[in-house]
């Protein structure tokens, strides 16, 4: 996804430094070529060497240093990359760089760079709260400064709230859609893809055969277009896409959780095959065989994702697409499956087992919208998606 590319890090002297050398492997197993240069704050909580061991090149420390200057000149390197990321930004940074200061290495090359910016800041939830630092964030964004996150959560410092620096994932998520040129450059898209595991009790589970083939393949897609994709996953068989933020979960009900979390989004693809059920009482010890014969499992309905997200009254996603799964009378039960869940698009597959579409690399499918169904001849899965990711973006182009 960044293959290529380069991407000027600046390191800002926060304790959320200790994640930066993840996210250097994660821009360079992407293809990007890493420069890092650290403040000084930041070399107290990760070492030039590390750093620099990690992005395999040197990492700049000093702004006066003859040596640097001499193999390349500050305005320089301001130059070389495609991307400036400052991660973490803390409010020091921010500030500097709303003020246009340049008095350290850091802050001149974002001073004097011409290339665009991103910053991922991460402080003290009051420091991000404070007047102050939200200035500086609305000057920054009206300089055209790109904010990747900060998250919400548990902090360092023991309190709770704003100010967690995005996770190395999002930020390289980030990186590779601002990096990508494509017609959904700028949109944001969430897919759900493979199945989930519903628990009976610690050891045991229910899931069913989907391999999380299509999602991935649609969320490549919509990569490659240039879209920022969030990537929520049940247990696939098959490895992530790179270039997303990629969340995790098992159940369903995280599945849930973490697509409201995702949410605003320009388009939801909902590939993943959710368990419609789930046992009412999961148990926490495990279940033994003997005395009590057979164990008897009561079900209770999941939530419907995609109903949930279709049916939005506030902050509903311009467009939703939804799957269908079908054994017979594939046309006739995704068009009432459309109008049920009130998605604005359905992909219906037929996955009787002689299609050896479930877990296989083919599908064959028929898109179903308010012009009514549209045949797709059987092709792979990949095409299935490239076809899908430009069904959406001439659809988003065009709304
Ligand atoms: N889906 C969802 N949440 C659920 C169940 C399904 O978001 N709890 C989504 C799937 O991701 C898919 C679509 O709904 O996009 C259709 O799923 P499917 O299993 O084919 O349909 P069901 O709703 O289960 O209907 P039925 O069992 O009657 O086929």
């Amino acid at each position: 996804m960044l293959a290529g590319k380069r991407i000027l890090l600046i390191i800002g002297g926060g304790i959320a430094a200790f994640k930066i050398p993840a996210l250097i492997r994660l821009l360079r197993q992407q293809g990007a070529a890493v420069t890092p240069v650290m403040t000084a704050a930041s070399e107290q909580f990760v070492t030039p060497l590390t750093v620099a061991a990690v992005a395999g090149e040197k990492a700049y420390t000093a702004l006066f240093d003859l040596t640097d200057e001499a193999e390349m000149g500050h305005i320089q390197l301001s130059r070389v990359a495609d991307l400036v990321l400052v991660a973490p930004a803390t409010a020091d940074l921010m500030a500097k760089m709303a003020q246009g200061l340049a008095g350290d290495l850091a802050s001149t090359l974002l001073l004097a760079t011409d290339t665009p910016v991103m910053i991922a800041p991460a402080m003290n939830v009051r420091m991000w709260l404070h007047p102050a630092t939200q200035r500086n964030l609305a000057l920054l964004k009206g300089d055209g400064v790109q904010i990747v996150g900060p998250d919400e959560g548990d902090m360092a410092c023991g309190e709770y709230g704003p100010g967690r620096m995005a996770e190395p994932e999002e930020l390289a998520a980030a990186c590779a859609a601002a990096l990508t040129d494509g017609p959904l450059k700028g949109r944001r898209v969430l897919v759900t893809s493979g199945p989930t595991h519903e628990p009976i009790d610690p050891v045991r589970y229910i899931a069913n055969r989907s391999s999380g083939a299509q999602g991935t393949a649609i969320a490549r897609a919509l990569v490659g277009l240039g879209a920022e994709v969030v990537f929520v996953t049940g247990p696939a068989d098959v490895l992530p896409p790179e270039g997303v933020t990629l969340v995790r979960v098992e159940t369903a009900r995280q599945m849930r959780d973490a697509v409201q979390a995702a949410l605003p989004v320009d388009a939801g693809v909902f590939a993943a095959a959710v368990a419609d059920w789930r046992v009412a009482t999961e148990s926490s010890s495990k279940i033994k065989k003997g005395a009590g014969g057979l164990p008897v499992l009561e079900f209770t309905e999941n939530p419907d994702i995609l109903a949930e997200v279709s049916q939005m009254s506030d902050g509903r996603p311009a467009l939703v697409v939804g799957f269908a799964a079908e054994t017979d009378d594939v046309v006739n039960h995704a068009t009432a499956k459309r109008a049920r869940k009130g998605c604005d698009w359905i992909l219906a597959n037929d996955v009787s087992p002689e299609t050896g579409i479930m877990g296989g690399s083919e599908n064959a499918v028929v898109l179903i919208s308010e012009d009514g169904a549209e045949v797709w001849p059987r092709m792979g899965k990949d095409d299935v998606a490239q076809r899908l990711a430009a069904r959406i973006a001439e659809t988003l182009g065009a709304g």
